[in-house]
């Protein structure tokens, strides 16, 4: 499928895990009952001859302040605007709206990692206060306007959905970072977005561990400074109220400590919710991908919430009575989607948990389901695999019992599927492996869980209103349900799709639609498939199986990590002359990175290993550190230079066959590595 330079790389789809197609599972009659899509008709409502009217059904989950007028406004092709002509706040549709039924309701219960630690329940109206409180801190002491980004910095507390919501509610853009992320991804993304405020937290708990994060705000600010960015304001949650816990002191001027904010000014502030066009900007997320910047991906106001609305309602089938957990970090999309937006909108009770689910044993996930009454519940499969390898028997030692379970991320082996829904389901839940993007918002295919069987290692079918199509690299349609690969497209947009990248009109048409568009000058969304990134087959039922990314992107543990992100990195190593990134299958996170660095001449390499493993891990974060670092004498190249990552791949893992070597300028490269590699002298590593 990979012509020209593509083939010079080493895909995750080109080492995709091939298992063979498995027979269905079919949901307890129970839930296809009483679930919340039961209406085989939808289907062909939602067919494209209908396109977009049907996005209609969408749009009505929400409050408007005032009606939208168009659906779709395509004048900006292929910057889609959905909904607009109205308008609405998304902090009101979460919070306000509810407060009148379902005021004491659960939002969120916090579950602290330490087991000791009481669990903390925000009831709706609670956290409508403490937004109010917190969007009033932002106007009125950091100077946040409408339309200013702001960076979240944070790990996992009821605080870091605060301080979106308070955005939301100010018609600020939040960026959130992922709270493992280094300050330099942070000071980054700050001087991409120019953002000038940070929020942060003094500390928390990992793996047992609290942990310093107010140090690395400072480390942010400084490398933001080297880069021209002044940041204003760090406003400082605490992990316990009244108690600092980092070691890094407050920078008078520039750092305050919320909850002292609070108490003296703001706590009991409100906030009118500010009204936002549909196609306002709701927040930004960046996400990795073929060259070494990440990219701000922009997601709309009323699109985005009405997709990821409708998806919570129909395919994760929630109800006001359920108590539900994403045990996701809300520093993804996964987290924003549908820990935060989704089922608040919805008015769900959801569960928020600060720590590693193995911690301290891997019985927790199940002592917190069974203690919290949690009745739906969201994991990625390494998580599933983890909790497997470390505790194949501890879901059954509780009592806990979920009626749906969805997965995220990464492709789930069928044998990993029956242990999450026999052990971890009992059998008895539904599970609905979900395929989708930073960039799509919200799920695109999955099985309805009410209407369909489930098929282990299968996606599943597109959801109602989405229009998928493979193309091959000359953009001819591969036949539907042909069982031949090809690169995954979807033929209209839907109400989730990214609305742009942040100030990168041209990177955002080159990534997604160059490849396969009609006409640049176009208006019709006919001529605008969007280009996904992933490779994937459709078997003749229609279910799709996605075989991995197609670019220069490592899924480890279902994050996404550019390979040039790490090799940039590799190569700020004194010594490094070379390095190139490959992914290396793991049985737990499904791949993880391998580096091989060749060294300036004349270099010693003892240390360099260690170097640039701590390099990788300083830059990006922990989640980024290569499980072996090679230095070799030589990386394989073509002879017009191009390093052939495709047989490092192989290599690495311990593949025999490393495919042509013909046309490399030094194949005798290729012995050397493979002596080394698989002859299991770890180069330091
Ligand atoms: C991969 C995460 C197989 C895919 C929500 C995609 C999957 C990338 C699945 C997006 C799945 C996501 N089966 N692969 N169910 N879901 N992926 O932006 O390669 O962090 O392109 O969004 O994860 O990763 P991202």
């Amino acid at each position: 499928m990979a012509t020209g330079e593509e083939a010079q790389r080493a895909s995750e789809a080109d080492i995709a895990v091939h298992w063979r197609e498995e027979g269905y599972v079919w949901p307890p009659a129970s839930f296809a009952a009483q679930a919340n899509l039961q209406d085989r008709s939808v289907y062909d409502r939602m067919s494209l001859e209908r396109f977009p009217d049907y996005f209609a059904e969408h749009a009505e989950l929400l409050d408007w302040f005032s009606p939208y007028e168009a659906i779709l406004d395509t004048s900006h092709a292929p910057e889609w605007r959905w909904f607009t002509g109205g308008s609405l706040n998304a902090a009101y549709n979460c919070l306000d709206r509810h407060l009148e039924g379902a005021r004491n309701r659960v939002a969120f219960h916090f579950v602290p990692e330490p087991e000791d630690e009481p669990v903390v329940s925000v009831s709706y109206q609670q956290l409508w206060r403490r937004v109010n409180a917190f969007a009033a801190l932002l106007r009125d002491y950091a100077g946040v306007q409408k339309g200013d980004r702001v960076t979240i910095h944070m790990p996992m507390t009821v605080e870091l959905p605060v301080a979106m919501l308070a955005c939301a509610r100010l018609g600020a853009v939040h960026s959130v970072v992922f709270g493992g992320f280094s300050a330099q991804a942070c000071a980054d993304r700050m001087v991409d977005s120019q953002s000038h405020v940070l929020v942060t937290m003094d500390a928390y708990y990992r793996g047992g561990r609290l942990i310093d994060h107010k140090a690395k705000a400072d480390e942010t600010v400084a490398l933001a400074r080297e880069q021209g960015l002044e940041v204003r304001h760090v406003l400082v949650w605490q992990r316990h109220r009244g108690r600092y816990q980092s070691a890094a002191p407050l920078v008078p001027g520039r750092d305050a400590l919320v909850e002292d904010l609070l108490a003296s000014s703001f706590a009991r502030s409100r906030v009118a919710p500010e009204p936002m066009r549909g196609e306002d900007p709701l927040f930004l997320m960046y996400t990795s991908g073929s060259t070494g910047k990440p990219k701000a991906i922009r997601h709309g106001t009323a699109g985005y919430l009405a997709w990821v609305a409708w998806t919570s309602r129909y395919i994760q089938d929630l109800r006001p009575d359920d108590v539900y957990w994403c045990m996701a970090d809300i520093g993804w999309i996964t987290g924003h989607s549908y820990i935060v937006y989704g089922p608040l909108a919805l008015g769900v009770t959801g569960v928020i948990y600060e720590g590693v689910p193995t911690h301290p044993d891997a019985g927790r996930p199940w002592r917190v389901a069974e203690a919290l009454g949690v009745s739906v519940f969201h994991t990625s499969p390494t998580a599933i695999r983890q909790l497997r390898r470390d505790g194949p028997d501890e879901p059954q030692k509780y009592d806990h019992r979920f009626r749906i379970m969805t997965t995220v991320g990464e492709p789930i082996e069928p044998d990993v599927w029956r242990w999450y829904h026999g052990a971890v389901g009992k059998g008895q839940a539904v599970v609905v492996d979900t395929w989708w993007q930073t960039e799509t918002g919200g799920w695109l295919i999955t099985q309805a869980p009410g209407l369909m069987p489930m098929k282990p290692g299968s996606a599943g079918p597109a959801l109602p209103g989405i229009h998928p199509v493979i193309l091959d690299e000359e953009g001819r349609e591969v036949p539907a349900g042909s069982g031949r690969a090809g690169n995954l497209c979807l033929r209209a947009p839907w109400p989730g799709i990214a609305q742009g990248i942040w100030g990168d009109r041209e990177r955002f048409i080159a990534t997604y639609f160059a490849k396969y568009n009609r006409d640049p000058e176009s208006k019709d969304w006919r001529d605008w498939p969007y280009m996904a990134g992933d490779g994937a087959m459709q078997a003749a039922d229609g279910y799709y199986r996605i075989l991995g990314r197609i670019d220069d992107v490592i899924n480890v543990a279902g994050h996404r990590l550019g390979t040039k992100e790490l090799e940039s990195a590799a190569l700020k190593v004194e010594g490094v002359a070379e390095a190139a990134v490959v992914a290396a299958l793991d049985s737990v996170k499904g791949r993880v990175p391998e580096v091989f660095v060749s060294l300036e001449p004349g270099f010693d390499g003892s240390g360099v290993a260690a170097a640039v493993r701590d390099a990788v891990t300083r830059e990006i974060g922990p989640i980024a550190r290569p499980r072996a670092v090679w230095v070799v004498p030589d990386l394989p190249k073509t002879r017009s230079g191009k390093i052939m990552r495709r047989i490092l791949a192989a290599i690495a893992n311990g593949r025999e066959d490393v495919g042509d070597v013909t046309s490399l300028a030094n194949p005798e490269a290729v012995d050397a590595i493979r002596a080394l590699v698989q002859g299991g002298a770890a180069g330091g590593a």
